[in-house]
């Protein structure tokens, strides 16, 4: 087989085989197809694009790639839950607490922030002491008793994903359906999920601009899954506006952790109701979702759902009293109001805009190298929707330094769209791809 061939049969718009599939991914794997065939064969694969089953071709490869993670030794059925990326986006930190004390196992395996978006190990590292480092045993052992566990990426898993996602971010080749899903997919094939809920967010802060496009990467993963054996439901939801209202690390647990108290943001809730649900079908716990979101609420008025964070966090070595007490989250020096120069109706909060300003204050890298400060970011006090009146403060700026809080205002007051006039609802949830 030569990457000639392959590159000319995807140029005209020929389907390739299982076989073309693997031997371009395996050899691209191992250094043996350089970077330049393996960009024209992407740029061909974005103009003519993949069938389903090239697609799932794909996946299968780059999961084969390399390690799989092996949780046959956990009970029950392992559901994932994986977003597309958002801004303030605190639903893992919610839901797996809730999911894991209905006794579903939640075995995680999570990232770091990098840009606008933020990364659920960042966060959980707001509690002192906290450690994803751990065996796989002793990850799997947790899962098993208490049914929660976070770890950082172990071995290496989707090698191949590694390398072809860092030559499309360079070679104008990432926003291809295909590729997107299969990239998606293979990750959370290879770190063990027997069924996956994926949150496809649409909107100004996400990858997908347009609902269409979500809904079409939403069915192509869905597509992915039912061909290679791994039940998936596509959630659609906004990502317009940055979820919840806080946007950084610790302020993000505090949210999370109202949020299981009972006193969180109402979209958050919602969301996590939503995402939930599924996954607590498809662990075969319920029935329906409308029974599933009934055991889900459950979880937060019994107090069962914060008793499990607590749990978790202690098994990983954190500090627990800043549950009781988040006063005893990292606190950011200077808090300082932003208030409101104009007078309407919130119509836009640019989620993207606003998760960049958040990661200048130091709540994100803006490259894999910055350190981050999990004090600071962003508490939003108006969201779309709402009136305004010239003086309302409109959000918080949480910072340590004061040199940086007058930029970060401008920011935020560029990125809130009030106008007087009626406003155009957006849903939360688009639908649901099953
Ligand atoms: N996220 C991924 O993991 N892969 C993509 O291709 C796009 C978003
Ligand atoms: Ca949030």
């Amino acid at each position: 087989m030569r990457m000639y061939d392959i590159i000319l049969k995807k140029r005209n718009n020929k389907e390739l085989s299982t076989e073309e599939i693997n031997y371009f991914v395996n050899g691209y794997t191992k250094g043996e197809i350089p970077d330049y065939q393996v960009s024209a064969l992407l740029m061909a694969i974005y103009f003519n694009k993949m069938s389903r089953r090239e697609t799932s071709d794909l996946t299968m490869a780059m999961v084969n790639s390399g390690d799989i993670l092996d949780l046959s030794n956990i009970q029950g059925i392992k559901v994932d839950k994986h977003s597309t990326g958002g801004v303030g986006d605190t639903t893992t930190l919610v839901l797996g607490p809730m999911v894991a004390s209905l006794g579903i196992p939640v075995a995680k395996m999570s990232g770091r922030g990098l840009g606008h978006t933020g990364g659920t190990i960042d966060k959980l590292e707001s509690f002192e002491g906290f450690s994803v480092e751990m065996s796989e045993d002793k990850f799997i052992d947790n899962v098993n008793k208490i049914k929660l566990a976070v770890v950082g990426q172990t071995g290496d898993l989707a090698p191949a994903d590694k390398k072809l996602y860092a030559l499309r971010d360079v070679t104008g080749t990432v926003d291809n359906v295909s590729l997107i899903a299969s990239s998606i997919m293979s990750k959370k094939i290879a770190a063990g999920a027997d069924a996956i809920v994926l949150d496809v967010k649409v909107g100004s802060g996400a990858f997908m601009k347009n609902k269409e496009d979500a809904f079409l990467l939403a069915n192509e993963m869905v597509e992915i899954g039912k061909h290679i054996g791994r039940n998936t439901i596509g959630v659609i939801s906004d990502m317009d506006q940055p979820l919840g209202l806080a946007i950084g690390n610790g302020l993000e647990v505090k949210e999370a952790i109202d949020t299981l108290k009972g006193n969180g943001p109402e979209d958050l809730l919602n969301l996590c109701l939503e995402l939930g649900a599924n996954m607590v079908v498809l662990a075969k716990k319920a029935n329906t979702k409308e029974e599933a979101k009934a055991m889900l609420m459950n979880t937060i008025t019994s107090g069962k759902a914060l008793e499990k964070l607590k749990e978790f966090i202690k098994a990983q070595g954190g500090n627990i009293a800043s549950i009781d007490d988040t006063d005893k989250l990292p606190k950011a020096k200077y808090v300082v109001p932003v208030v409101s120069r104009e007078e309407g109706i919130v119509h836009k909060i640019h989620a993207e805009n606003i998760g960049l300003a958040a990661m200048e204050l130091g709540a994100g890298r803006a490259t894999k190298e910055s350190i981050i400060d999990l004090a600071v970011g962003i508490v939003l006090n108006k969201k779309r929707g709402d009136s305004v009146k010239k003086g309302d403060v409109i959000a918080y700026i949480h910072s340590n330094d004061e040199g940086n809080i007058q930029k970060c205002s401008e920011r935020i007051i560029e990125n809130y769209i009030i106008k007087n006039e009626k406003l155009e609802e957006i849903p939360l949830i688009y639908g649901v791809v099953e």
